[in-house]
């Protein structure tokens, strides 16, 4: 009898690949959409990721082959990109297109890619992991709901403003917003590149993948947006990233949104929901379907929300994250604490700050209260490796403390196993861990 593991066998995708994988996904994702016929919009997503991507190679994409067919069962990829928190650059990989054909499914083929997917991040040292999908699903696979996704009050589209009609001499020559081409590619990644030295939680394109996400996807793929540019003059100053058309509720999703300096975000979101106002009316329009709302699918602290009308509270939601290694990451961070604790006047008295996750211990040096380096000391018997830590927190908390999703008075009252020894330790993991709002609109 053939055992599981010889029915199958895992390897990484190949360009020769790419119809079956995109006949796969198309069969398999958003059927309650299609009434169980092949997802046009999967397929040419699919299809644009394993040819002619920025940032995709086929080598991305993990398969499992049935070994005497030589067919595929199942297969996901790995979408490699790097994101900036508050200034750190941090190796991401989002999972998507997780699937199994039907009279392969009971065999737990997405417990195997996923495994061999982060032994894959564990080699690459690539920290951090999301999924956004099945609700719970992912949980059994060391994902946790660790990174605020939405949450902005959806805008009736009755509530938007129309400037032409209404106010056309104020905006008229400051801000403006207008669809974007592949000439303004390098005016964005600039905007892109100061946005990651802020204070957030962001996802920065170059203008290669710019010119890619305007003018580069099949007119079907699903995953196609519609990029703006807010404009002073000729100058770029942020962007407007939202649907490529309006959903079954008649909704236009908003993917992100950018503007510098900030203190022209009252101008800018009041030409941004005009834009949103004019894009929707027109899809209503060509497609003969109601225009509803615009939903931003942005925090709701982010300053298009803020500063919008009144609109529908929503509840946020958030994606799946996963760290291999919590320790390293939070490694990757020491500049940052080194520049949190600077900036809230603190020095750490003793020359190791050590927080203990219960399966090994992150050892925070100091020399002369500033902060030097990060070391892991691990444990091969027994959970606690340090007798006497200053703080003790479970590897997800810290997850949800390094990304800024938690903060730390938070992470104390959720989990009955984070402790500080005392008031000194909290004042400090406090400042080291502000929220950080996620101004993440992912590469794929
Ligand atoms: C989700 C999917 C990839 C799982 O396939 P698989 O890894 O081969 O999983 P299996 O069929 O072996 O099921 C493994 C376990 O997951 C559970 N499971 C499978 N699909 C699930 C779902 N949609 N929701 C919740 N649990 C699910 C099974 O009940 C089983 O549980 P058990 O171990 O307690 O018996 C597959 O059902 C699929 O392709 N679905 C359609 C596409 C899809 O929804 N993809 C995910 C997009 S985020």
């Amino acid at each position: 009898m053939r055992s599981q593991s010889d029915r199958y066998k895992i390897r990484r995708g190949r360009e020769s690949d790419v119809d079956q994988i995109a006949r796969l996904q198309a069969a398999v994702q958003l059927q309650a959409a299609t009434g169980g016929e092949p997802h046009a919009g999967i397929s040419a997503w699919a299809q644009d990721l394993l040819t002619g991507h920025p940032s995709v190679v086929p080598d991305d994409f993990l398969v499992v082959e049935e070994t005497a067919t030589g067919r595929l069962a199942a297969s996901l990829v790995g979408l490699r990109q790097e994101w900036s928190l508050a200034g750190i650059w941090l190796p991401v990989v989002q999972v998507e297109l997780v699937g199994t054909a039907p009279e392969h499914r009971g065999n737990r083929l997405t417990e195997r890619l996923l495994a061999a997917l982060h032994d894959r991040c564990a080699t690459d040292r690539v920290p951090l992991q999301i999924i956004e999908g099945i609700p719970h699903f992912y949980r059994r696979f060391g994902y946790d709901y660790a990174l605020a996704n939405g949450g902005a009050p959806t805008m009736p589209a009755n509530a938007l403003p129309d400037l032409e009609a209404s106010r056309p001499d104020v905006y008229r020559g400051l801000l403006t917003v207008r669809p974007a081409t592949a000439a303004d590619a390098d005016g964005l990644a600039n905007v892109d590149r100061r946005q990651a030295d802020g204070d957030a939680l962001v996802c920065p394109r170059n203008p290669v993948v710019w010119r890619y996400e305007i003018m580069g996807r099949r007119a079907a793929d699903i995953a196609r947006r519609e990029i703006a540019v807010l404009l002073r003059g000729e100058d770029v100053q942020g962007f407007l990233v939202h649907g490529s058309g309006l959903s079954a509720a008649g909704e236009l999703t908003v993917f992100a949104a950018t503007c510098e300096p900030g203190a022209h975000w009252p101008e800018a979101a009041a030409a941004m929901y005009a834009h949103l106002g004019r894009v929707g009316r027109r899809h209503a329009t060509t497609t003969q379907r109601p225009f509803h709302a615009v939903r931003p699918l942005l925090d709701a602290d982010h300053p298009l929300a803020r500063i919008g009308p009144r609109g529908i509270p929503a509840r946020p939601g958030a994606w799946y994250a996963r760290t291999g290694d919590p320790i390293e990451l939070l490694a990757r961070l020491a500049p940052l604490l080194r520049n949190r604790w600077q900036a809230a006047d603190l020095r750490w008295p003793e020359p190791t700050l050590v927080i203990d996750t219960y399966t090994a211990s992150a050892h925070l040096h100091f020399a002369d209260g500033e902060l030097t380096t990060v070391t892991a000391k691990r444990s091969a018997v027994g959970a606690s490796v340090d007798g006497n830590p200053h703080a003790a927190i479970p590897p997800g908390a810290l997850l949800h403390l390094t990304i800024g999703h938690r903060t730390l008075p938070e992470v104390l009252d959720t989990w009955p196993d984070a402790a500080v020894r005392d008031g000194l330790t909290e004042q400090f993991l406090t400042a080291a861990f502000p929220r950080v709002p996620p101004r993440i609109w992912p590469r794929n």
